[in-house]
């Protein structure tokens, strides 16, 4: 028997209604925010990433699904290709290459689709997995480098988060300043580690060599004490990077946002600067990233752009999902009416009244004429609906359907003309 991949799964119902309620919502947000969709290709030049996300970085060393494409013709180049690992830099991509920043605006694009890892699958973590993404980019004449652009776009993620009923999120929040900041504190951990570092895990006394941030994300217990003696970020802020954070928290208290500061946040991403954040749940067990993102004003720069500063962030829909399920939250579409067509002949009476129903809004479904009255109301009950309708010789005569309450089982005659009025507000 075929199977799914390692680290793919289906998506089935019911889980697929609160999916697709999610994201109902979610778009409904974007539109009240002014943001607009995007959608780019799932697979991309290898470089793409690379230069963005940064070669170092775990996603591009050893997570990306890269394949080298052959030429099929003398018109086509063989290139190395691979399946989008996350969705910004393919966004700034588009942004460059179609001058979104010549309209002198900024640009609020959010887009919502697959993303391929080779991570190691777990519960939470799938090697194709799905993020609603939003970026907001432009020229800084448009106001894209203000502090406003990130406690808008945070608070937009805490009205998100609300509005899809996830309760008890946490907002951890960071500056990792500009990058002339990043090299003065890459060199002070540095220096700092050079005496302990021979006391910590392997993992990390690789890290102090090739990128000495990421010890800061290492969970070993016995490495703690040591991490929490090392300096700090925020020493290492030059005055503007230390007044944008200023002025984005001081918004957030404004509008009663509430967060951590969490210096030790170290995002999986090169591009950053300044503000990162992450939203965290405890939905998985640990508490683990809904979400995460931040500011990344040399990315379009660094992929030969115009200089465009920007904001954005991706939600792990699947943790996302999983978090509302830890909630008890589960889709409620209901079926309004279930149909029973009751003997011979009974079908094609059944599929014009569903017919004229679901004209008029009614979610109907239909049985069949084989079905005996027993089975119908066990598959109503099945489909989740409210009430059943009963069909029969009778009814079509008459013109009046038997209605049953599938819940009080209580049960009245009621008029074709009136039916769909009488299944939707009841
Ligand atoms: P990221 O932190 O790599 O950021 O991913 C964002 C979210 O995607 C994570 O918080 C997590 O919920 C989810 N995620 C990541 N990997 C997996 C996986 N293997 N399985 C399931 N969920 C996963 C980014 O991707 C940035 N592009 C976000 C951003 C947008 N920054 C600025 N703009």
């Amino acid at each position: 028997m075929i199977k799914a991949v390692r680290g793919t799964r289906d998506l089935l119902p019911p889980d697929t209604d609160l999916w697709n309620r999610v994201e109902a919502k979610v778009r409904d947000l974007f539109a009240r925010y002014n943001y607009h969709e995007i959608r780019t290709p799932i697979f991309e030049d290898t470089q793409l990433f690379s230069r963005s996300v940064g070669e170092e970085t775990d996603i591009v060393s050893k997570e990306m699904f890269t394949w080298e494409d052959r030429a099929r013709g003398h018109s086509e180049k063989a290139q190395s290709l691979t399946l989008r690992p996350e969705a910004t830099a393919g966004v700034v991509r588009a942004y460059i290459e179609h001058r979104l920043g010549d309209k002198g605006t900024l640009q609020k694009l959010y887009c919502v689709g697959p993303q391929f890892r080779r991570e190691r699958p777990q519960k939470g973590r799938y090697r194709q997995f799905y993020q609603i993404d939003a970026e907001i980019i432009g020229p800084p004449s448009a106001g894209s480098e203000s502090p406003l652009r990130d406690a808008e776009l945070l608070e937009m993620l805490a009205t998100i988060l609300d509005e899809v009923g996830l309760r008890d999120w946490q907002l951890q929040l960071n500056s990792i300043g500009c990058a002339e900041d990043r090299v003065r504190y890459d060199k002070a951990l540095r220096q700092a580690l050079q005496p302990v570092v021979h006391l910590m895990c392997v993992d990390c006394q690789r890290r102090a060599e090739t990128n000495p941030l990421r010890v800061l994300d290492c969970k070993v217990p016995e490495d703690q004490p040591i991490i929490e003696k090392l300096p700090r970020i925020s020493q290492y802020l030059d005055e503007p990077c230390r007044e944008h954070f200023a002025a984005v928290r001081a918004m957030l208290d404004a509008v009663g946002i509430a967060y951590t500061i969490n210096e030790r946040m170290v995002r999986g991403l090169d591009y950053y600067t300044r503000t990162t954040f992450e939203f965290t749940h405890g939905g998985l067990g640990a508490p683990s990233a809904v979400l995460g993102g931040g500011r990344y004003d040399g990315l379009s720069e660094s992929l030969d752009g115009p200089k465009a500063p920007g904001i954005g962030f991706a939600i792990g829909e699947d943790r996302l999902i999983l978090a509302l399920q830890s909630q008890g939250e589960a889709a409620t579409e209901t079926l309004q009416a279930y149909i029973a067509p009751l003997g011979a002949g009974m079908n094609f009476h059944a599929l014009k009244l569903a017919r004229e129903l679901r004209r008029h809004g009614v979610g109907a479904d239909i049985g069949d004429e084989s079905f005996r009255l027993k089975k119908s109301f066990e598959l109503a009950e099945k489909a989740g609906a409210r009430f059943i309708v009963i069909l029969g010789e009778n009814e079509v005569a008459s013109d009046e359907f038997a209605v049953k309450d599938l819940a009080s089982g209580q049960q009245v005659q009621v008029s074709r003309a009136e039916l769909a009025k009488y299944l939707t507000n009841n």
